[in-house]
């Protein structure tokens, strides 16, 4: 129900204005059904598919195109290192530990839990209660993604280069290694990060010191090299090159390869409808399609992946260690920890949305648990977020809520102003998106290796 009646028009009528290509865009609806007659006639141009193809093209929302081929023998190399716990530097955790395929490759927590912990997926615990800052995200169709991280700390610019928390350490030689774009480059950081898999103590990855990445990477490569069944998988997945003179972007690149291998999903209802296919659709995906993409969703949940790339404040509460910002230092502002613009302050990538009925909790922090309540979330985000209650949060959360609204809220993003959602409307939004789960998503397990070269144990197994 609308709390203001005349709210309907109003949130359509402020998409419109909001990007100067929609405003000639048509809000049509669909013909009644033609008279019969004995002359087949011309097909209709206004059907229900046709009018949300046409709204779906106005807001530059497009088929996935296809990943890129991946070596078989690189994959093979690059999901034995996604799952062994050798990356490590206590050899307890892969990050298969935390992208889980049976749950859709995250971990079904609201924050991970790192290295020095026991148990998988929600039943993970530590021994001191340390999580990890943020939510896992998926892994789906990250080779169409130029921004990696909530924050976007790992990306391709304008120009090709990819841009790392690493700087000059990831040197040219390095990129070029590189065949997937940022996702190549991704795999180099939880292994250095201490709370994800290096650890404080206990082994010789963690007595190097923190920004002294080619030192972790080169002592990870000297673990590697020790066993000879991974001399010969790096070897096979680059041929021509002697693994002594690879470097750890040989390690991640191979993971990259690994993960768009398993992990591409074009094959949901909407994307069969995008490639044609009238009948993907049933009627409620379609009408919650006409939905989405006449509400401001599509505004920012657009393009291919259905992200923008960019950056929003959608004002989502603040729960767990945070990110070191702040007068509590519990405070994560998000894109700003990577620009240094205070404009970005609170911002995070805008979520690509296939599959995102298998990936909950969700939010930059998971603070919430269900995509019911995310979506709900929307409507007075503001009035939301106030009343944020971190009771139903897991036990060890229920205390960390951060005290930023106010400021959360100066700045959020101003598309989100006034949007009241029915639950006649909610109900639309989550037909729709039950049209972006690719079946294939729902059952993993196929990606799971038997065993891994350093013979340690197999999580999801
Ligand atoms: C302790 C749990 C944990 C482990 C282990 C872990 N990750 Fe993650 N992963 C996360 C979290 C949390 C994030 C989000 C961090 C952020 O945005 O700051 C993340 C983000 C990512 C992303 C970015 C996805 C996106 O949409 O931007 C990729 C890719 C990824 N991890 C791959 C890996 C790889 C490869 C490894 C092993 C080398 C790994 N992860 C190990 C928890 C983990
Ligand atoms: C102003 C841009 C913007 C608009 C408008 C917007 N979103 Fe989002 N969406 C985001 C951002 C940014 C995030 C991540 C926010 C965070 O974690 O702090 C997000 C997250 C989500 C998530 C959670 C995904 C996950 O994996 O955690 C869902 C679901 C979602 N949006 C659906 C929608 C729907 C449906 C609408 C319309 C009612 C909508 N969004 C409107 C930017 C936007």
């Amino acid at each position: 129900m609308f709390r203001r009646p005349s709210f309907a028009a109003a949130l359509v009528a402020g998409a419109l204005s909001l990007a100067a290509c929609d405003e000639h865009l048509p809000v049509p609806q669909p013909a009644p059904t033609a008279p019969r007659s004995a002359v087949a006639p011309a097909p209709p141009n206004n059907t229900l598919p046709q009018i949300v193809r046409q709204l779906a093209a106005a807001r530059g929302i497009v088929p996935l195109a296809a990943p890129p081929r991946v070596r078989p023998a690189l994959a093979k190399l690059g999901q034995a290192l996604a799952f062994d716990r050798i990356l490590s530097g206590n050899k307890d955790i892969a990050c298969t530990t935390c992208h889980l395929p049976a749950f859709a490759t995250g971990d079904d927590r609201s924050l991970s839990i790192g290295q020095g912990a026991t148990g998988l997926g929600p039943t993970r615990v530590h021994p001191t209660g340390v999580f990890i800052p943020r939510n896992a995200p998926p892994l789906f169709n990250l080779s169409a993604m130029r921004h990696l991280f909530w924050d976007g700390r790992v990306a391709v610019d304008g120009a090709g280069n990819i841009t790392t928390p690493a700087g000059a350490q990831l040197t040219p030689a390095m990129a070029r290694v590189f065949e997937f774009g940022p996702v190549s480059a991704l795999g180099m950081f939880p292994v250095t990060n201490r709370f994800e898999m290096r650890a404080g103590s206990g082994n010789e990855l963690a007595l190097i010191a923190d920004d002294d990445f080619q030192g972790i990477w080169a002592a990870l490569m000297k673990r590697l090299g020790a066993i000879g069944e991974y001399r010969g998988l790096f070897e096979a997945a680059y041929p021509g090159t002697r693994f002594d003179d690879m470097n750890f972007a040989y390690a991640s690149n191979a993971i990259a390869g690994f993960i768009v291998d398993q992990f591409s999903t074009r094959n949901s209802p909407w994307d069969r409808f995008l490639a044609g296919n009238d009948a993907a659709l049933t009627m409620a995906q379609l009408d919650g399609a006409q939905t989405f993409l006449t509400l401001k969703c599509s505004i920012c949940h657009t393009g291919a992946t259905l992200s923008d790339d960019q950056f929003h404040n959608v004002a989502v509460a603040q729960i767990g260690p945070g990110q070191g910002n702040g007068v509590s230092l519990r405070d994560d502002f998000g894109r700003m920890n990577v620009t240094g613009l205070p404009a970005d302050q609170y911002r995070f990538r805008t979520s690509p949305l296939r599959n995102v009925e298998l990936t909950g909790p969700y939010g930059h922090d998971g603070s919430i648990a269900s995509l019911r309540e995310f979506l709900e979330h929307y409507s007075e985000s503001d009035l939301k977020l106030l009343a944020f209650d971190p009771t139903r949060l897991e036990p060890g959360l229920r205390l960390t809520l951060v005290n930023n609204s106010a400021d959360v809220l100066l700045q959020r993003d101003t598309l989100l102003a006034g949007v009241v959602l029915s639950d006649a409307l909610v109900d639309k939004l989550m037909a729709y998106m039950s049209a972006l789960t690719d079946p294939a998503a729902r059952d993993l397990s196929r990606s799971v290796p038997v065993r891994v070269p350093s013979g340690l144990k197999v999580d999801g197994r």
